[in-house]
């Protein structure tokens, strides 16, 4: 391996970013070596998590689903610019779309996810935001927590890449488990990131040669 090489992170977000924040200090604290956001991309224009990149000098991308015939043509834009940015992995941080063909194709078993349950329980098409929480906390669970997995065309069924739990408490609403869980997130994501790039990327050869089948 090149031992100046970075590898470069191409953010997905559609919301306030606050995982996308989080791994963004990390690289900035050194708790991600050789690693650099090369472009955060969004489904929203206005999405927080954009101004945020920007206001940290970061490149950023908006595309608006009415521009585009469907679902492929969309995610065909969205590769392409991640190509053209030579974004090495793709990572989902609150972002609201699924993912298609192109996208998948583009950057096989090289996509990212953060989903907020122990996968693969509560999740799923439909299984999302407060959503979750809101069955965790109804059905009186002992624990939730989150999980980190490659995206793959079967939703938040992707091999699992990491995951934290956290107590499910009598007094919990959905809300106060979603603030609990989210802080392990920011502090899972970077370390699954890490322990990924260690494992796939940072071996000898170049990233072509991984076994990248293997992990789906
Ligand atoms: C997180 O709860 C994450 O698990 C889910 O969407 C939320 C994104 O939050 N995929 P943020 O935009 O990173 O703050």
């Amino acid at each position: 391996m090149n031992a100046s090489k970075k590898w470069r992170l191409g953010m997905l977000l559609s919301g306030r970013g606050s995982n996308f924040e989080a791994i963004q200090e990390a690289i900035e604290q050194g708790q991600l070596p050789n690693t650099e956001v090369a472009i955060v991309v969004s489904n929203h224009a206005d999405a927080g998590g954009l101004m945020l990149a920007q206001s940290k000098g970061l490149k950023t991308a908006a595309f608006d689903k009415q521009q585009f015939e469907n679902r492929a043509a969309f995610d065909r834009a969205v590769a392409e610019t991640l190509q053209a940015h030579q974004v090495d992995l793709v990572i989902l941080a609150g972002y609201d779309r699924i993912i298609s063909a192109p996208l998948l194709e583009a950057y096989p078993a090289r996509i990212l996810n953060i989903h907020p349950s122990l996968l693969p329980a509560y999740g799923g098409k439909g299984m999302v935001g407060i959503k979750v929480h809101e069955a965790v906390v109804e059905n009186r669970e002992a624990h939730s927590g989150c999980t980190v997995h490659i995206v793959t065309d079967v939703v938040d069924g992707g091999a699992i890449v990491g995951q934290r739990s956290v107590p499910v408490l009598d007094s919990d609403t959905p809300e106060t488990l979603a603030a609990r869980i989210l802080e392990q997130e920011h502090q899972l994501y970077s370390q699954a990131i890490r322990e990924f790039i260690a494992k796939y990327f940072a071996q000898e050869g170049e990233t072509d040669s991984y076994e990248r089948n293997a992990l789906v």
